[in-house]
């Protein structure tokens, strides 16, 4: 199985074997655009070439194996709730939105003025944020009236990838879910949605399972990428979700954290479970039976590689993590506030900041890089503890991304969780899981369930320690009071900013 990811740092291919072993694995990055403070961009054509650079190192990966490997079915997933826009042709009309831009708070007040919260509560499930597809269009609309001439399609980035591969046009529910015009209690675009915001259905894809079959190879893109054509291409899921399907956590009493770009927190729920403020987002999961509550902030892993290219440019991690693994528990008096491009969950502020607090003469690269973890996990938590009322138990904690990598990281978050963090083993990440949901669409398995019974296994877990979670706790009562004390001075100084700016 091919499981393709088409991530914002870079595109990743995986290939796994039918025992779920990962036989080649490659990364193609890729850079994104800042045009403006809060803007975030990437042209879907690169995408499309990262993916082709990818996949051909995996195929290299491949025949380099003493035995061989025949490709039965590909899967894709990607990051969450970018605008690709299309014309009448399938052109791209302009650079794609990204899910990190946050250019469009008037237009989530339009919609929020438009729909009303208990409106949104009723059909999409989810408020209007600034990261999420159809503020997107609304912006398209006002800014660029030429170009939302043009608009004839609007696609997600993984199916945008699909539409090249196969010449389809499709998504499936867990991404569907993240654009705020679908019904995610009724699994089907919200007629009510697109009627009041003016939004044409047309522009919308078909959503098919994320298991079953969505189109074929087509030969031109076979002859691109090196594989057969005809090959089943599966509908997949988002970045989120297909990681979710990844670590197994898919049925009630399990929670993923992911420390990728984005840091996320998602627990599986039986029914669509919309929280009365929603603060939390709920999102279709990859099974058809299955939703889930996520809450995210913007910058995790993304903050951590802002600090090493700031504190010790073409430096590793590794350097940097066994540094802060010298510092004890708290960074010596030193906090974080990981919002470097405004944050998400729980505050929903496009105007927060990142902040070092704290910060005396004794200060070291090391204690910044032990802030900035800390920071992550503490802002992670803040998502956990929404959902601890919501949730009949929080067990065990799954961890994906690259911050799952350092065992440093893994452990923090068991301190600051208060909960035993598990490591995946081969898995545990989107390409995997989209991997695993191929080998469903292709027949191998059953459904989800029975791909992650064969394929997903735990490495390492990471139990909290007591003292640890102590200091942690109080750590975590003055980090939270950070934010709430800065609110009112995040906004003025966008606004002085701004005017500065012009
Ligand atoms: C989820 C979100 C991010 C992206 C990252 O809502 O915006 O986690 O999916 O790729």
């Amino acid at each position: 199985m091919l499981g393709i990811d088409v991530g914002t740092t870079g595109v990743k291919a995986l290939v796994v074997d039918d025992a779920g072993v990962v036989v080649a694995d490659a990364d193609a990055e890729q850079p994104l655009s800042v045009p403006r403070p809060g803007w975030a961009e990437q042209d879907p054509e690169m995408w499309w070439t990262s993916t082709r650079r990818a996949v051909a190192a995996a195929l290299a990966e491949l025949r380099r194996l003493p035995r061989s490997v025949e490709i039965a079915a590909i899967g894709l997933s990607g990051q969450m709730h970018s605008s690709v826009f299309l014309d009448d042709a399938f052109e791209v009309i302009r650079p794609a939105l990204l899910w990190a831009d946050t250019r469009t708070t008037a237009e989530c007040r339009e919609i929020t003025e438009t729909l009303g919260l208990n409106g949104l509560h009723r059909t999409v499930g989810n408020r209007a944020l600034e990261g999420f597809t159809a503020p997107k269009v609304l912006w398209l609309r006002r800014h660029e009236p030429a170009k939302y001439e043009r608009l004839r399609r609007l696609l997600l980035p993984k199916d945008y990838i699909r539409y090249r591969i196969t010449g389809e046009l499709a998504t499936e529910p867990s991404d569907a879910a993240g654009t705020l015009l679908y019904d995610v209690r009724e699994r089907r675009w919200s007629g009510e949605v697109l009627d009041a915001l003016d939004i044409d259905r047309d522009i919308l894809p078909e959503v098919v399972g994320s298991a079953d079959v969505s189109g074929r190879l087509t030969r031109c893109a076979a002859e691109m990428l090196g594989l057969e054509a005809g090959l089943p291409v599966i509908g997949g899921g988002a970045d989120n979700a297909a990681g979710a399907v990844g670590s197994g956590v898919v049925g009630q009493g399990k929670v993923q954290s992911s420390i990728g770009t984005s840091g996320t927190v998602l627990m599986p729920t039986a029914s669509p479970l919309v929280d009365d403020q929603m603060r939390l987002h709920t999102f279709n999961h990859c099974s058809p039976d299955v939703w889930y509550l996520m809450g995210v902030i913007l910058s995790a892993g993304n903050a951590m590689r802002w600090l090493r290219d700031v504190v010790s440019p073409g430096g590793s991690y590794d350097t940097l993590t066994a540094e802060a693994e010298e510092v004890p528990p708290g960074s010596d008096g030193l906090y974080f506030l990981p919002y470097l491009t405004g944050e998400r969950t729980p505050h929903n502020d496009s105007a927060a900041r990142g902040v070092f607090f704290g910060l005396h003469l004794g200060h070291t690269r090391a204690h910044m890089a032990r802030a900035v973890m800390e920071g992550v996990c503490f802002a992670l938590r803040d998502s956990l503890e929404l959902m601890r009322p919501l949730a009949e138990e929080i067990g065990q904690i799954r961890a994906i991304g690259g911050g799952a990598r350092s065992a440093l990281w893994r452990q923090m978050q068991a301190d600051v969780f208060g909960a035993p963090v598990a490591g995946m083993g081969e898995g545990g990440g989107p390409a995997y899981g989209t991997a695993a949901l191929a080998a469903v669409g292709a027949g191998m398995f059953g459904d989800v369930k029975e791909a992650i019974g064969a394929w997903v296994s735990t490495e390492t877990i990471s139990d909290p320690d007591p003292t640890r979670m102590r200091v942690y706790d109080e750590l975590y009562g003055q980090w939270r009071g950070l934010y709430p004390s800065l609110r009112k001075r995040f906004a003025s100084a966008a606004g002085l900013a701004e005017r500065l700016a012009d």
